[in-house]
């Protein structure tokens, strides 16, 4: 009899066993379904990702704004002398092809730097945290698909009013590595949030020169000049402040020549300090301020085979012809809302 009770105690405790193990293995597989679930939909607020890198991209983001990875970790790379040389040239791009460069004379004597602000890592400080991730890609300006040597080699033509620098040496290579980089990480065809320029809102209004040398004489002057000839560096060739019109600034085939881009420019990054968090100017004084610099006198740029899809011009691209009725004044200055609407009517 005991023999009997024994075994049936026995089966008892093994049958609770199993169902505690079985509760158990239910638990487990409840916690890590709510564990992934909620991974998931983490990830899709940010930004798609190769798998591998989320963990990597996860650290870079602040207040969901791209922030560039950590430049000390360089050093920990295959390639860490190309990258930082890279680096350099980006940020001290007149030393080497400034009127008195060791390389080539071949720019205007302003650095990369000067507009793509912290070494191209500076939200809406025109970084270059899509680059990688959105280049070789078909451009409207030129027609044609851009490499990111050619893309680089316009703001050498442009913005440094320069001549262009060899695709396959030794600095084109560096440059190319660093901006790589910078932008790993990011899945192939994504923009990162903070990425490049702000665009700015449209005024309902004209943008105003006169204003805007108001806007200038108060909170430009003491830094980029009376005649935005800029200053150099004691003791060097190199600008502590760049010029902003004149000729050692950007021709008018650069970027910052329309109005939308040096407005957008300026709004979340001048004066000096301002930030997208912490903006000095108003909207209408970045406007107006554009408006004042980019009448001014820039150097000349042959542009006749820009924008070879007359319909594709921007609106704020201050030279016709255009595929409509609008003048080039009213293509420079604004009021550009008009024109967006009458395009999207057209369309
Ligand atoms: C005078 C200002 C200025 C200077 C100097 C300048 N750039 Fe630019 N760059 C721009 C502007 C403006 C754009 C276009 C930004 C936009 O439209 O969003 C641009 C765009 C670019 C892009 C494409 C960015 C993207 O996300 O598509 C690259 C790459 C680039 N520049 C590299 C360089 C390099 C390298 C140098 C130095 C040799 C340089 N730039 C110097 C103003 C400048
Ligand atoms: C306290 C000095 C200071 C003031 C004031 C200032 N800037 Fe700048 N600005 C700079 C510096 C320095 C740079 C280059 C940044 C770098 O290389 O890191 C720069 C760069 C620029 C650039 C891009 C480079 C170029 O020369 O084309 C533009 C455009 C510009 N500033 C416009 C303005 C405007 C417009 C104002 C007034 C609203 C202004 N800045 C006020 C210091 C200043």
């Amino acid at each position: 009899m005991n023999e009997e009770k024994n075994k049936q105690d026995l089966n008892q405790k093994i049958i609770t066993k199993l169902i505690n193990v079985i509760i158990f293995l239910i638990l487990i597989i409840i916690v890590l379904v709510v564990i992934i679930c909620f991974q998931y939909s983490g990830s899709k607020k940010t930004i798609p990702l190769k798998p591998n890198m989320s963990a990597l991209v996860q650290d870079t983001l602040t207040d969901n704004f791209w922030k560039a990875p950590d430049t000390s970790l360089i050093a920990g790379e295959k390639n860490a002398e190309q990258i930082l040389y890279g680096k350099q040239l980006i940020a001290n791009t007149s030393f080497y092809y400034g009127p008195k460069g060791t390389l080539q004379h071949s720019s205007n004597g302003m650095n990369c730097q000067n507009c793509h602000l912290e070494a191209g890592t500076k939200p809406f400080g025109n970084n270059y945290s899509a680059v990688a991730a959105t280049y070789p890609k078909f451009r409207e300006r030129s027609g044609t698909i851009e490499s990111i040597q050619k893309r680089i080699n316009d703001c050498f033509q442009r913005s440094l009013n320069g001549s262009s620098i060899d695709t396959t040496g030794k600095e084109m290579r560096a440059i190319v590595a660093y901006i790589n980089w910078l932008g790993k990480g990011l899945a192939k065809g994504t923009k990162p949030a903070g990425a490049g320029l702000k665009d700015l809102e449209f005024l309902d209004r004209a943008a105003s020169p006169d204003s805007g040398a108001k806007v200038y004489g108060l909170k430009c002057k003491t830094c980029h000049g009376a005649n935005g000839e800029g200053q150099l560096g004691d003791g060097t060739n190199q600008f502590k402040y760049p010029p902003l019109w004149g000729h050692n600034s950007y021709n008018l085939g650069a970027g910052l020549y329309r109005l939308s881009r040096f407005a957008a420019y300026v709004k979340n990054n001048m004066p000096e300090g301002a930030t997208h968090q912490k903006p000095q100017l108003s909207n209408e004084e970045a406007w107006d301020v554009a408006a004042y610099v980019n009448t001014q006198i820039h150097p000349a740029k042959d542009i006749s085979k820009d924008w070879p899809e007359i319909k594709q011009k921007p609106i704020d691209h201050p030279f016709g012809p255009y595929s409509d009725d609008f003048t080039e004044k009213q293509h420079k200055y604004g009021p550009f809302k008009p024109i967006l609407s009458a395009r999207k009517t057209n369309e």
